[in-house]
């Protein structure tokens, strides 16, 4: 009886284990950057090894896989150049850091990056840039070079990166530009609050981009869309500290492409400067921002839980007085709850020039001091329905 039963399990079992095999470890070849001299003592350049393992794998007509081992390797620049003539797996079981001297990936302003690449997966790993003793160089004002950004995929279609932990960036820690069908999922970066200029994710010139799952803790935004972010779905994040979730800053250039079709779900705000932003120079320019939604948002005791700020001019450089040349149009905050650190938690200051039209809140409950908080609005045309705390001021 007992046979006769277990017999088709056993059937069915096994023929979900040859599919397994097939579609992984026997059709993938497996190029271990170990085997081409790469050491994980966290000593040895593992730069040249690391290209090595990476140009077998491009070129090869096989799906390949370039593997990183348990172990810390240190590494210098490096670009990984496509295209390749089949799908590429990254795996990083071990660490990567960068050189203690910040002048020697300081200098280019890339540490890893992915360029003309189509069909990459890369999976977990931590990436370490050790950017301490580069903030504290331009903390003081000193001689630096522009820093590096630690991890970028630049002219890449159809990139999956899963289960990566960055730790300390010089800069930017993620960068996404002139890329298509990204999906960035189960990620953690951490920088200090005070690091400079230490944004977590930024994308720019993309389409089809999703964010799913990240915890991110900067000194800078934990994700920024820039010109030309378009289709992008964001989705479970955690933020801070850090300055928030923005779209910008636009604007600074006369002739931009713009920013459509974003969603912001699901996330919670700790601690940090802003919750969901918008910024733009107050100067003329092509761009715009439409087709947006912020939706089912936690703010904990964030300074500005919702900004929309276009008179963005640091230093009163050239743009004081101007209007901003970006129209917002088609923005939706819904369902966003939870605590501002300052009385004004909304706050709706758009261009003169280019009033924002199409806004829409519903569902909103932000508090001060365990009472209402208030609202500021200036040039903001749009409609509100449902629970409104603070008060709609359009
Ligand atoms: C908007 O973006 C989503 C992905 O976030 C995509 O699925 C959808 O097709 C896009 N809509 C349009 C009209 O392009
Ligand atoms: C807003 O949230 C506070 C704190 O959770 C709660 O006490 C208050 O009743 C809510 N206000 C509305 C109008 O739902």
């Amino acid at each position: 009886m007992a046979n006769n039963t277990s017999f088709p399990c056993a059937i069915i079992l096994l023929f979900c284990v040859s599919i397994f095999l097939t579609n992984s470890s026997h059709a993938m070849q497996s190029f271990n950057v170990q085997r081409y001299g790469a050491r994980g003592d966290g000593r040895t350049d593992a730069t040249k090894p690391f290209l090595t393992a990476w140009s077998l794998a491009c070129g090869s007509r096989a799906q390949s896989m370039v593997y990183i081992p348990r172990g810390t390797y240190l590494v210098g620049n490096i670009v990984f150049w496509g295209p390749c003539k089949n799908i590429i797996t990254f795996k990083v079981d071990g660490t990567l850091v960068a050189p203690a001297n910040y002048w020697s990936i300081g200098n280019s302003g890339y540490w890893i990056l992915f360029a003309k690449v189509n069909r990459i997966l890369v999976y977990g790993g931590t990436i370490d840039a050790k950017g301490a003793a580069y903030w504290s160089c331009r903390k003081k004002g000193g001689y630096c070079p522009q820093g590096a950004r630690s991890l970028s995929f630049s002219w890449c279609n159809n990139v999956l990166l899963s289960g990566l932990t960055s730790f300390n960036s010089q800069n930017i820690h993620i960068t996404v530009h002139h890329s298509s069908n990204v999906r960035i999922q189960n990620i953690r970066i951490r920088a200090p609050s005070g690091s400079p200029n230490t944004d977590g994710i930024i994308v720019q010139s993309s389409s089809g981009v999703t964010i799913s799952g990240a915890t991110i803790g900067t000194g800078d935004d934990c994700i920024a869309l820039n010109q030309g972010a378009k289709n992008v779905w964001i989705e479970r994040v955690s933020c801070g500290p850090g300055h928030g979730i923005s779209i910008g800053s636009l604007g600074d250039y006369a002739n931009e492409e713009g920013v459509q079709n974003v969603t912001v779900t699901s996330s919670v705000f700790t601690k940090t400067q802003n919750g969901v932003r918008i910024k733009t120079w107050a100067k003329p320019s092509t761009g715009f921002v439409r087709n947006v939604e912020f939706r089912n948002l936690v703010m904990r005791n964030v300074e500005n839980p919702v900004i929309i700020d276009q008179n963005y001019c640091p230093n009163r450089n050239g743009c004081s007085r101007q209007g901003s040349g970006i129209k917002i149009s088609g923005v939706t905050y819904a369902n966003i709850k939870g605590t501002s650190t300052t009385p004004i938690s909304m706050k709706l200051d758009c261009s003169g020039s280019n009033p924002c039209t199409g806004l829409m809140l519903r569902n909103i409950n932000l508090t001060y001091l365990r009472r209402s908080s208030a609202s500021y609005c200036r040039n903001a045309h749009g409609r509100s329905s449902g629970v409104l705390v603070p008060r709609n001021c359009m």
